[in-house]
């Protein structure tokens, strides 16, 4: 396997992890010949840079690629210490693990409601499942009308978009109107409150300060983003993942306590979000080579996962390993807001399966791979269930 692979090329994609295998062992600070950046695969480097955001900027934007462009105003991802703490300080009083507990009972209505949709036998399970549930659950925790719901979908799908290429006129124009519509619904709850995610962002004050309308805007578009394309692939990975183990399926079924270390396993194992960037702001050495001053790095949580270093037999799936300190929620400063959702939503995905089908089985057509460098998920997932 070669250790100078193309990191944005279509076969790495299609299936990073033997690229991943082989930079970590003999190029483990990856100059990208074609790009220009600097990709780090190992465990403690990537963990290094994650907890070091003085010298691993991410105010150029959390993207890949050099050209990364999800870069709303003063967003959340998009910003270094100490501007970043005072702003992830306010969304946490709005954003708190109680608001995500109280969710539950709705999520599991949700996730009801989307199941008795599903017949037995092959079907997709990315538009039955992975994509409604949690554009749905983050939708009504913000407090969007219902009949907005597809709207949110195409705007989630084009910030990713954007955070790979350039903006084309379609991206924008659905930026804008992403913008346009959450700027209404913060006027509508700014006069009239609702027990509701806005509602609570716009109170939230730490010392007389709040968000302003641009930090507001900025989080509306981080949480689309952040938190429904990645919580849509881990449900999709971790029934791809199952679907080729009915042994596990069945221990599944048998015995839910292991429901949360299989999702966690899922995250570490084939996470959702595979490669985020920084942006030095000084000359620095790792492990002997010199990344010069503001040089592009590419942090693979993907391959940092499946480091033999940090994890024995890294590359099987044990949902019962001892090892738990993965980096797919990120590290640091900028370690996952959403992580209790989205271990929430997986879960509750899980078990709802688990208690409607005895099997699990890939389906006949041949599942599809999202086209992305970011995220790795599916396009298309059919399964067989019974
Ligand atoms: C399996 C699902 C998820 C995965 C794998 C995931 C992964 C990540 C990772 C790796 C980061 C760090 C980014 C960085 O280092 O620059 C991050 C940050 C973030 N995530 Fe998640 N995420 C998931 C679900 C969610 C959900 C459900 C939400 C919210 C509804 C969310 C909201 C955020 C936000 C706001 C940040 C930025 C935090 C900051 O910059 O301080 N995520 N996530």
């Amino acid at each position: 396997m070669t250790s100078d692979p193309d990191v944005f090329s279509a076969e790495f994609r299609e299936d990073p992890y033997p690229f991943y295998e082989a930079l970590r062992r003999e190029n483990p600070v990856y100059r990208e010949p074609r790009y220009g950046g600097y990709v780090l695969t190992r465990f403690d480097d990537v963990l290094a840079a994650l907890i070091d955001p003085e010298t691993f900027s991410s105010a150029q934007g959390p993207g890949p690629a050099p050209s990364a462009n999800l870069n709303p105003p003063a967003a959340l991802p998009a910003t270094d210490p100490p501007h970043h703490d005072q702003l992830r300080a306010l969304v946490n009083r709005a954003f708190t693990p109680r608001r995500v507990a109280a969710s539950e009972p709705r999520i599991e209505a949700i996730a009801r409601e989307l199941l008795a949709e599903m017949p037995t036998g092959e079907l997709d399970l990315v538009p039955s499942l992975s994509i409604p549930l949690p554009v749905v659950v983050i939708a009504e925790m913000l407090g969007v009308e219902p009949e907005r719901l597809s709207d949110f979908r195409r705007w989630s799908d084009a910030f990713v978009g954007l955070l790979e290429s350039e903006p084309t006129p379609e991206l924008t124009a659905c930026a804008m109107e992403l913008v346009g519509y959450f700027k209404e619904l913060a006027e509508k709850r700014r006069r009239d409150p609702k027990d509701d995610l806005v509602s609570a962002l716009l109170q939230a004050e730490i010392d007389g300060r709040r968000l302003t309308p641009a930090e507001l805007d900025g989080f509306f578009i981080v949480l689309l983003v952040a938190g429904n394309e990645t919580t849509t692939n881990l449900i999709s990975n971790q029934l791809h993942i199952l679907s080729q183990r009915p042994d596990l399926w069945k221990r599944l079924r048998d015995d839910r306590s292991l429901v949360p270390l299989a999702i966690e396993e899922t995250v570490r194992f084939d996470t959702p979000v595979q490669n985020l960037g920084r942006q030095t702001t000084r000359d620095v050495v790792v492990r002997g080579t010199r990344i010069p001053k503001d040089s592009r790095v590419i942090v693979s949580y993907g391959a940092a996962n499946r480091d033999p270093e940090a994890f024995a037999a890294a590359g099987e799936y044990r949902p019962e390993r001892a090892e738990k300190k993965h980096l797919g929620f990120g590290q640091g400063v900028h370690f996952c807001l959403g992580v209790g959702l989205a271990r929430l939503e997986g879960r509750i995905a899980l078990n709802a399966l688990l208690d409607r089908y005895a099997t699990l089985e890939p389906g006949e057509t041949a599942p599809t791979r999202l086209q992305s460098t970011v995220i790795r998920g599916f396009g298309s997932l059919p399964l067989r269930m019974d």
